[in-house]
């Protein structure tokens, strides 16, 4: 049996991405990328086993031989970091960061993220409106400076640097994979910088904790601990702002003008899962076939990269009870299946903490100021870098 095609991931328009996924996910279990012939695993129980399907193994440097990177800075760094390894070395750097980086240790962060949430929308409102997700770009990011101690004045740096780098995650053009060199190496020269700052000073920040982190003995060496940050900021910045901007879709498109300010606090958390479900800024969890992997009876080589695709999973009607429906107390039910957007297994999301409480921060700002959509939020435009999200999101109040 032929596999439907459909446009490869992360190439060509991101709204007609998402759309091609859910219709081919209607359509069948499966699908193959017209550009790139990487297979697309779409139905919610194969992309729940696949996660941690020992055929399977994280997307290591698939990406970047697809995209034409065979040697260089950008490529050697990538392939360091957590997201590229496998077995002992990527247990190793995740039981190491774990010790540091954990949702104890930075406790107070909350009232930190809510107070600059808070300040951006009145700025907007100070105004009369604007574009709302403009006004709340460099949240996760000064969330993250916040964590590493890095100074207010460079934040700006930091956020351009990491924007550059965020295309890393996929499969990327000759102009993204230049912008993300330079990038890189501006990026962990600060950072280095940092990193030996603290070993000799340290101080409560998340670099100080990284360097003193031990397991058994072990410790990250410098390198480590830059490639460490960095992989953090980079992993964190794109991908929460997207799903910032797809939440707010969410709640515009869904929950129409009522901006759910009655009895929201309760549900919070369960209102920011659902819109993560419903449109997840990331929309697939990739990996590499160890071995002749069978899709619909169609047998791929070792090597094909697969994409989990958790956006048609987190709808399949198999499993989830009007999948198409905004229900804000959907997670409050213990019986709810899991939302997969952050990924499983060995390589699920280190961030899904920290990704939700900026969510859930940024939306409980949103919803006490109570902004109103100017005109339809399907007449959004999109974009995608590591996540796909509306460009821009125009709002007014009502006084
Ligand atoms: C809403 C925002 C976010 C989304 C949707 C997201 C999604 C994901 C996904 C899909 C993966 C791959 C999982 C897999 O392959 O099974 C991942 C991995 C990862 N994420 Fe996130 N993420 C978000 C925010 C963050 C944040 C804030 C951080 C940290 C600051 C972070 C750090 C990481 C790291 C380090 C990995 C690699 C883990 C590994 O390979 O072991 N993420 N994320």
């Amino acid at each position: 049996m032929t596999l439907q095609t459909i446009p490869s991931f992360g190439v060509g328009d991101a709204k007609a991405f998402r759309s091609a996924i859910i219709e081919a996910s209607r359509n069948g279990s499966a699908a193959i990328g017209d550009e790139f012939g990487e297979v697309f695993v779409l139905a919610h129980e194969a992309v729940r086993l696949g996660l941690t399907d020992r055929r399977l193994t994280g997307v290591g440097l698939s990406f970047f031989d697809a995209s034409g990177v065979p040697e260089g800075e950008l490529r050697d760094w990538y392939g360091r970091i957590m997201f590229t390894n496998e077995g002992k070395a990527h247990h190793r750097l995740r039981r190491l960061v774990g010790k540091a980086f954990t949702p104890k240790a930075f406790a107070s962060l909350r009232e930190e993220v809510a107070v600059f949430a808070q300040d951006r929308l009145e700025a907007l409102r100070e105004k009369g409106g604007g574009d709302l997700l403009y006004h709340l770009r460099d949240l996760p990011m000064q969330v993250m400076c916040s964590l590493l101690g890095v100074p207010k004045r460079d934040v700006g740096k930091f956020f351009e640097w990491v924007t550059d780098l965020s295309p890393v995650f996929g499969f990327m053009t000759p102009k993204q994979i230049n912008m993300a060199s330079a990038a890189l190496h501006s990026l962990r020269e600060y950072v280095a910088e940092m990193v030996e700052g603290r070993a000799t000073c340290p101080s409560e920040d998340l670099i100080s904790c990284l360097i003193q982190a031990e397991d058994e003995g072990d410790r990250l060496s410098r390198q480590e601990t830059v490639d460490m940050v960095t992989n953090l900021l980079i992993a964190g910045q794109d991908t929460t702002l997207s799903q910032i901007g797809c939440s707010l879709y969410v709640l515009f498109k869904y929950a129409g003008g009522e901006q759910l300010s009655h009895n929201s606090e309760e549900k919070l958390s369960s209102i920011v899962d659902e819109t993560i479900r419903m449109e997840g800024s990331i929309a697939a969890a990739p990996r590499t076939a160890l071995e002749p992997f069978e899709v619909d009876g169609q047998v791929f080589d070792v090597g094909t990269i697969v994409m989990l695709t958790t956006y048609t999973a987190n709808r399949d009607t198999a499993v989830w009870t009007e999948p198409d429906a905004f229900r804000p107390d959907r997670f409050l039910d213990a019986k709810t299946p899991k939302m997969m957007t952050f990924g499983g297994g060995a390589h699920f999301c280190l961030g899904a903490w920290l990704a939700r409480l900026t969510l859930e921060e940024a939306l409980r700002a949103v919803i006490a100021a109570k902004p109103r959509l100017v005109g339809d939020a399907d007449d959004l435009e999109w974009m995608s870098a590591t996540g796909a999200n509306p460009v821009s999101i125009p709002v007014g109040f009502v006084e």
